[in-house]
């Protein structure tokens, strides 16, 4: 068979078991109420944000044009990463061109030889990558089930004292959007003598004081045993990612970190862009928005399990409404979508239960009443029992 046969033969494959993905067009703006995106705060066409960007574009151009190693650091990283580590509580920071890039690095540099990587059972796509490809260096991971600190604990206990030990969680997960208990995980991993790495990508602006993320919030933030790792993709509302941690780590990370070193730099506009977000995201109109999302969160998982919905409660802006099914779920998203609602849908491999269902995303910038007919029009669209 020829390799194009080949893919040809599996795309039949995801598209008779309903798993088959298409783009769809999108226009700048298509008028649908964006419960999809991670835009959480509306910051991405906030004017300071797209008038911050527009300068740094104007005196730097389109692209970094290298990294940042081979042509220097412009003011706009440095302000930045300095930013972004006295928010995230941490030494110092480390951006880079994409929050999957940060964590492919992060977990790379947080291994040793031998080193015994214990990570949560929902972690992103990112972390899981991060943790194959570090295990060219005679490491071994451990999958450990969800939010489990005592299932921590006896994975880590299987390292006996000899090796070193590494914790991987996000913060606020991503399809599910419940939290991790990060002061229990830390516990037990400081019992270990191991490093707890966690992914704020959901959390970074949306929980904690100020929007500084579970670390924080935990008390965690600038323990030399933790490392944050976040996208400036989402409630940033720009693209790229951080390290913050200690800073020997991000030394290590600008010597010897391949994802960093071989990378083209995130744009100097949308660096000072997502710097300009950082800035509101951490002020009154930060909070008033944190509120606004925590009040809408609370209103559609009341109306979602009035309509018979099981619904965790949301840790932040991401709430996961259950399908049957994924074709089930592929109609239910095109329905809300064709009634202008705009909503995720996930299925396998994209959750980590193998389930399938609606991802909403809550977006502060959406007017109230937009969101209250976005909820009617998702309950009224749900799957009856016979679809
Ligand atoms: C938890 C988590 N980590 C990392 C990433 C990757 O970030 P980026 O989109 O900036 O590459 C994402 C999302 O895309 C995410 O949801």
């Amino acid at each position: 068979m020829s390799w194009l046969s080949y893919l040809d033969d599996e795309a039949a494959r995801r598209e008779a078991e309903g798993l088959h993905r298409e783009l769809r067009p999108r226009d700048s703006d298509d008028g649908l109420v964006d419960l999809a995106g991670n835009d959480y705060l509306g910051l991405s066409r906030h004017p300071e944000v797209l008038a911050a960007a527009a300068s740094a574009l104007k005196a730097y151009g389109l692209g970094a044009t290298s990294s940042r190693l081979v042509r220097g650091s412009t003011p706009v990283h440095t302000e930045l990463e300095a930013a972004l580590a006295e928010h995230l509580g941490c030494e110092a920071a480390l951006v880079y061109s994409s929050g999957y890039l940060a964590n492919l690095g992060a977990v790379r540099a947080v291994v040793r030889p031998g080193t015994l990587i214990a990570s949560d059972a929902h972690v992103h796509a990112s972390l899981v990558d991060g943790c194959r490809l570090a295990r060219t260096d005679g490491t071994s991971t451990v999958v450990v089930s969800h939010a489990d600190p005592v299932a921590l604990d006896a994975a880590l206990g299987e390292g006996r004292g000899a090796r070193p030990c590494v914790a991987i969680t996000e913060s606020v997960f991503s399809v599910d959007g419940d939290l991790a208990p990060l002061a229990d995980l830390h516990s037990v991993v400081r019992r270990h003598g191991a490093i707890l790495l966690v992914d704020e990508a959901h959390a970074v602006g949306v929980i904690g004081p100020a929007g500084a993320g579970g670390v924080v919030a935990a008390g965690l933030a600038g323990a030399p045993d933790v490392v944050v790792t976040a996208t400036l993709s989402k409630a940033l509302g720009a693209a790229g990612g951080v390290v913050a941690g200690p800073a020997s780590l991000i030394r290590h990370l600008v010597e010897t970190g391949r994802t960093f070193i071989y990378d083209t730099a995130v744009p100097p506009a949308v660096a000072a862009g997502a710097h300009a977000a950082l800035a509101l995201l951490r002020g009154a109109a930060g909070d008033a928005a944190r509120a606004e999302l925590a009040s809408r969160a609370a209103d559609a998982r009341t109306a979602l399990r009035r309509a018979g919905f099981e619904m965790a409660a949301p840790a932040g802006a991401v709430l996961s409404v259950p399908a049957p099914g994924p074709e089930t779920a592929v109609r239910w998203a095109a329905a809300c979508r064709a009634k202008g609602v705009a909503v995720g849908c996930f299925r396998p491999p994209s959750t980590p239960d193998k389930g399938s269902r609606l991802r909403l995303t809550l977006n502060a910038g959406v007017p109230r009443a937009d969101f209250d007919r976005a909820l009617e029009i998702i309950v009224a669209e749900a799957p009856r029992p016979s679809t």
